[in-house]
């Protein structure tokens, strides 16, 4: 008798659980956004709907032990991630990030949103992401090192220039990929620039990534600006993280005429109705540690950050900052997602209730996905392009998906997330009902 001829077993099927056993249905974590925004584009799949299971289930997920030896001779162990969240389309793609509050959760729901991502601004790739529950700021270089080697070596399982390819994320930079690569290499016997993005420039990265997620969310949210009616010139920004995403942001839309009036960083958050020069704030960041105590600014409590008077605000940090307590006391007309996931569901309702346009963080912050892929061919080419060459494209393919998401927005009368989601979905399960199942 098979357990399913069993009248004693009532358990559900196999497959047929809703939830995996590894997240806990009282407190899924970030993963229980992306199920929630699985759900709502789903009417719109038509028969690919058939295929809809697809998306809810990461492909495959390494949790992994990182020892190392800390600098006072201890040794200290660190939980790593790295997951696929899917590879219908071409490799994993998706950054590291390096921060104590990383959960699988969280890793399954930045490596399910890669997926979109990728597929919302068609690039060849899946989505992947990993990260490390660790600190960074209270470790050294040489430390932070041996954690990369080490957390390098024990992903190296499944990553490689044409199955998962990393970049950098929250607390992860250019010195971190040059470390993995130089480790992936090492492990595999020659040197594979291919196998990480977000490289420096003299180790096989490309010119203009290190601006491209802000330059992405410049071209989008000033795209959006003109579909509004607004002007671009004096628009009074908010911007909330000011790491390489919302420095770069801030920057170029200070470059275009536009007006910084607030930065929010980890060490608090600063105010001037007269502007804010990010240069300086950038300058005074890297001077001083901390964005506060900037010269011509006034320093303001955290939450009364949301309350900031300005017509575009950017969230740049990380995810779940606009939540129902904030979502109805943001002024701004528009919102550009720079950071993952900052927007629960139930807040993206009531600012769409509001009128509220929110750019989201698939289309938004495509930008730095879309250098990488570009550093990616240039490395298999060993062919460098200029960085006109690198922003030209970049200012295209995001103008042109904006253009494209935008019209199925209008079309379907939905959110601009739901468009994304409908187009990148689509993309995706297309790819899946092609290729079949196996075996
Ligand atoms: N780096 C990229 O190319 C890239 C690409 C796409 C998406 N993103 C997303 O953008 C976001 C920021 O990434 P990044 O690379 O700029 O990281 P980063 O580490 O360079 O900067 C993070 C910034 O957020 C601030 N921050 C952290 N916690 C905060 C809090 N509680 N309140 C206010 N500010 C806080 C930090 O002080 C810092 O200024 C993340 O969600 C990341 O996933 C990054």
């Amino acid at each position: 008798m098979t357990a399913t001829q069993d009248p004693q077993n009532t358990a559900p099927r196999a497959g047929q659980h809703n939830l995996p056993s590894y997240l806990d249905p009282n407190n899924i974590g970030p993963y229980e956004i992306f199920l929630e925004q699985v759900e709502r584009v789903t009417p719109y799949l038509g028969k690919l709907a058939y295929w809809v299971e697809t998306l809810k289930r990461p492909k495959r997920i390494l949790v992994v032990d990182v020892p190392i030896h800390l600098d006072d001779g201890t040794v200290a162990h660190f939980e790593g991630y790295r997951v696929q969240h899917n590879t219908s389309r071409g490799p994993a793609k998706g950054g590291v990030r390096y921060h104590q509050d990383v959960t699988l959760s969280e890793v399954m729901a930045l490596s399910a949103w890669m997926t979109v991502k990728n597929a919302a601004v068609n690039l060849p790739y899946g989505g992947g992401k990993g990260g490390i529950r660790i600190d960074p700021r209270k470790y050294s270089v040489g430390e932070l090192e041996r954690l990369t080697r080490r957390y390098t070596t024990e992903i190296g399982l499944i990553i490689g220039p044409d199955k998962d390819i990393p970049a950098p994320d929250v607390n992860t930079n250019p010195q971190t990929m040059a470390w993995m690569m130089d480790t992936y290499s090492m492990n595999v016997g020659r040197t594979a620039t291919g196998v990480v993005t977000g490289k420096p420039v003299s180790l096989g990265g490309s010119l203009g990534r290190g601006d491209a997620t802000g330059r992405g969310v410049f071209v989008t949210g000033a795209e959006a600006l003109k579909k509004m009616g607004l002007p671009l010139e004096g628009a009074r920004v908010a911007v909330q993280g000011f790491g390489n995403v919302g420095n770069a942001a801030a920057r170029i839309f200070h470059d275009h005429g536009a007006k910084i009036v607030a930065i929010q960083d980890v060490t608090g958050t600063v105010y001037s109705s007269a502007g804010i020069d990010p240069y300086k704030a950038a300058e005074h960041l890297g001077r001083t540690g901390r964005i506060t105590d900037l010269e011509g600014t006034e320093a303001i409590a955290r939450d009364s950050f949301w309350d900031v008077d300005c017509d575009v605000l950017i969230p740049a940090a990380l995810e779940k900052q606009i939540t129902l307590d904030n979502a109805s006391r943001i002024k701004a007309k528009l919102i550009v997602e720079g950071a993952n996931g900052p927007t629960i569901p139930a807040a993206d309702d009531l600012l769409a209730e509001r009128g509220v346009v929110v750019v989201p963080d698939v289309l938004a912050n495509a930008g730095g996905v879309t250098v990488s892929y570009f550093e990616w061919v240039q490395d298999f080419s060993s062919f460098f392009w200029t960085e006109d060459e690198i922003n030209n494209r970049l200012d295209r393919i995001m103008r042109e998906a904006f253009l494209s998401l935008w019209d199925v927005k209008e079309r379907h009368g939905v959110t601009l997330r739901t468009a994304v989601y409908i187009v990148a979905c689509t993309r995706v399960l297309e790819a899946r009902a092609l290729r079949g199942l196996y075996p």
